[in-house]
């Protein structure tokens, strides 16, 4: 058991937020690795404008061929390659690149990026440099070798994360520029981008949300004066601004931490809060890994580094009910976020009724759940609102069946059953013929 100490005692501030699930931290425990190919040629993903093949245009995101993201090209046909067995990034994933709603001043999570923005700036008199802007498509090297996630750690494999190419990856954490900012001599930073994670799928699950990571070096005068050895002053000192920060989002709240285990750094925390009667964690956090620093010719320092989850605290602050809704453009919804606006509460305009489908399969060796909720969400896009295993058996010739129900909802219109039958003919279709799994 992790142990966990209380900080501050006082009354959270009230609200009727239903709980949730949030994104689980991929970064914490270790797994069995899944094998993944370990070779293949580096595409070459920032050429400049293609030509371009005529684009399926799917009814809810039309895709462009080609998108800039801070100054970079991006090109439809280097991201997706069916044909490449070690490419995994479908339209629907390639359609959210360059979107940064992180950037957008009037969208939640604009107003939450600005907030912490504000809360930095204002205790650290502007000394933190701000990246929203770095382009989601980088290394291998970048997003796990630089931060010593282990080679066998379950992030890495092609059921978890978006492979570009086998060098190449949609970063799954924004700790994948933490490396490279830190050799330009930043000493004080915060990184938000969208990062893109292989997942199930339910309310609070998609499988592009949006981070920010903060990152603080020391020097040696500074630990030195205080007394403390470095590790322990830039564990008090992580502490302190992050406890700061809760208060600044959440108002007088209880916190507690709990010390963890993240690659990157040691000692490591996350930082709990009770809200609506319930211990809900915030961020990860810890000291900065020495071997990190070490790689960025820092060897004399200390740091501190935090990542932080911005869809789950604003689905809190605001009482956003499902992640979906983020990427609406539905007027509703849109309408009701302006800037400077941290946790105005969202009004529900209306719930449309959901419509279940069963499927049952025989599954194969190479069956996995993220497997299925790719091939689902190809189809049905976002108005596909869970995927549940709701039976599991093996036979006595040792053959496995799963069934799995899906549940179809817009968060915005009501579906027609014709529609939905569609979808769910459409589904089994492809099921059928991308999962190597026999329907009953
Ligand atoms: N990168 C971690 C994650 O995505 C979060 C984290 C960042 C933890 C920095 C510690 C330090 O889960």
């Amino acid at each position: 058991m992790a142990a966990a100490s209380l900080v501050h005692s006082s009354l959270c501030r009230p609200s009727s937020f239903l709980h949730q699930q949030y994104h689980h931290h991929r970064f914490r425990t270790f797994a069995l690795s899944i094998p993944f190919p370990s070779s293949g040629s580096p595409a070459s993903l920032f050429s400049s404008l293609s030509s371009g093949s005529p684009q399926k245009k799917s009814r809810w995101a039309p895709v462009a061929a080609v998108l800039e993201v801070g100054g970079v090209k991006i090109v439809k046909e280097d991201v997706v390659r069916e044909d490449d067995p070690t490419n995994n990034v479908p339209d629907t994933i390639f359609s959210k690149l360059g979107l940064q709603l992180h950037r957008r001043d009037n969208h939640p999570l604009g107003i939450l990026k600005n907030a912490i923005y504000e809360y930095f700036d204002t205790n650290y008199s502007g000394k933190f440099v701000k990246f929203d802007n770095l382009s989601p498509i980088v290394s291998t090297k970048e997003n796990f070798d630089d931060v010593l996630v282990p080679a066998d750690h379950v992030s890495r494999s092609y059921n978890d994360t978006y492979y570009v190419n086998a060098n190449t990856v949609l970063r799954c954490h924004t700790s994948a520029h933490q490396v490279e900012l830190l050799r330009q001599g930043h000493n004080q930073f915060l990184v938000t981008g969208d990062v893109y994670r292989r997942d199930s799928i339910d309310a609070t699950h998609y499988p592009v949300f949006h981070q920010m990571e903060g990152v603080r070096v020391f020097s040696p005068d500074e630990w030195q004066a205080s007394g403390l050895d470095a590790t322990s002053y830039a564990a008090m000192d992580l502490k302190k601004s992050l406890e700061g920060l809760a208060c600044h989002l959440f108002g007088d709240v209880e916190m507690r931490w709990v010390d963890t285990y993240f690659p990157f750094t040691n000692p490591s925390f996350e930082l709990e809060i009770y809200f609506q009667e319930k211990w809900m964690e915030v961020l990860g956090c810890g000291v900065t890994e020495q071997e990190i620093l070490k790689r960025s010719d820092r060897m004399d320092n200390v740091a501190w580094a935090f990542g932080l989850g911005l869809e789950r605290l604003a689905m809190v602050l605001f009482e956003i009910p499902d992640i979906r809704l983020f990427w609406s453009t539905d007027e509703r919804f849109t309408s009701q976020f302006s800037e400077g606006q941290l946790g105005a509460k969202f009004k529900p305009f209306s719930k449309f009724p959901p419509c279940y489908k069963d499927v049952s399969f025989w599954i194969s060796d190479s069956f996995t759940e993220n497997n299925l909720c790719e091939v689902v969400r190809g189809i049905a896009g976002d108005l596909v609102e869970e995927v549940q295993l709701i039976d599991n058996f093996t036979n006595k010739k040792g053959m496995t069946s799963h069934c799995y129900r899906i549940a179809y909802r817009s968060t915005e219109r009501s579906l027609t059953d014709e529609e939905i039958n569609q979808l769910q003919w459409n589904v089994r279709e492809a099921m059928q013929s991308k999962l190597n799994v026999v329907l009953r």
